[in-house]
């Protein structure tokens, strides 16, 4: 049974082509099979997913609240603006369910555009700055909070 689903915004599944100076030359893929064994090391059953619409990421965090499971998120873009993400979001959290907003930039040094979350404040919490890594420190953070519930 899946333990934590790991969700992709919109372009994250250009990765390795998509500004290597920002995000690195290591692909999607890479990424997803990292988040996995990270998660295979911690105990904890992986599912990595992409989506570069809404209403699908918004249907998978529904998915998270019935099956109960834990949620490692990057929304992408869709960080900055998506209400509705944000609803979805906080109906994971009010669950009782761990959510880490994760990104592989830190987006407060960035663009101005880029220092708002809507999703950081229905957060469990948020990680950013670190590449791949940020994937690994949330899920570390993940199986804590799985250990002491
Ligand atoms: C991102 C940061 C967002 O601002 C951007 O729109 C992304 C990726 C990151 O992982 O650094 O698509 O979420």
């Amino acid at each position: 049974m899946t333990d934590v689903l790991v969700l992709n915004g919109p372009n994250l599944a250009r990765l390795g082509s998509r500004e290597p100076d920002v995000y690195g030359s290591a692909d999607y893929a890479a990424l997803a099979g990292a988040a996995r064994r990270w998660g295979s090391d911690l105990g904890l059953e992986v599912e990595v997913r992409q989506s570069d619409d809404e209403a699908v990421l918004i249907g998978w965090l529904h998915e998270a609240v019935d099956s109960g499971c834990d949620v490692v998120l990057n929304p992408a873009a869709f960080t900055h603006y998506s209400y509705a993400l944000r609803d979805a979001a906080k109906l994971v959290t009010a669950a009782g369910r761990t959510l880490v907003e994760v990104h592989l930039s830190n987006p407060a040094a960035r663009e101005t555009f880029r220092h708002t979350s809507v999703i950081g404040g229905v957060a469990t919490g948020t990680v950013a700055g670190f590449g791949f890594d940020s994937y690994r420190l949330a899920l570390i953070a993940v199986a804590a909070r799985r250990s002491t519930r």
